[in-house]
């Protein structure tokens, strides 16, 4: 599944987490953890920078805030299988990983004034992950309607 060679990716993860730890105390110790926890647990098929190459996994990377444009798209980012089903069973952990994929990887896809997610949100739709025989076809779907909600 994974595309990235591992020494690379410890390479890679390493400075990354030197450049966040530069920003300095507790705020930067939960990014630290953040990033941390979505290398470990996303990163290995979305890409240590949310782009996933030629894969049927799809990139993240200034295309994941469209999602946000549509209240069923948001509900969507949380209730998506790698997400709702994720083994880091901490809401507010995952709150935090999904913050980051949005606001950061997200890029200028994400709309301003996107609220961030809280860990109640994440609570209550990960326990209803989709359920679907064809979810790439509702995931097309999802999108349209959110894209068409998008400002730009
Ligand atoms: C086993 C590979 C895999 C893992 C691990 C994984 N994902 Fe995904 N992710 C996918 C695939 C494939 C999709 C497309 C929908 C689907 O088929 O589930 C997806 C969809 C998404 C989406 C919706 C965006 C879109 O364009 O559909 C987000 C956001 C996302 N993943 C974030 C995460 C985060 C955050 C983690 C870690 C907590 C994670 N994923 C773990 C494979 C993975």
């Amino acid at each position: 599944m994974t595309r990235i060679r591992f020494p690379d990716f410890l390479l890679v993860g390493a400075l990354f987490l030197l450049g966040l730890a530069g920003a300095g105390g507790a705020r930067a110790a939960t990014q630290t953890h953040t990033v941390t926890n979505y290398l470990t647990h996303c990163g290995g098929c979305h890409g240590i920078e949310g782009i996933s190459g030629r894969t049927f996994v799809p990139t993240l990377r200034d295309q994941v805030g469209w999602f946000v444009c549509s209240p069923e798209g948001r509900d969507y980012l949380v209730r998506v299988p790698g997400i709702s089903m994720s083994l880091i069973r901490d809401d507010q952990e995952l709150a935090d990983v999904l913050n980051f994929v949005v606001f950061r990887l997200g890029g200028s896809s994400t709309p301003t004034g996107t609220r961030p997610f809280t860990a109640a949100e994440v609570h209550k739709l990960r326990a209803q992950p989709l359920q679907t025989d064809d979810l790439m076809a509702l995931r097309a779907e999802v999108l349209s309607r959110a894209r068409a909600a998008c400002p730009h």
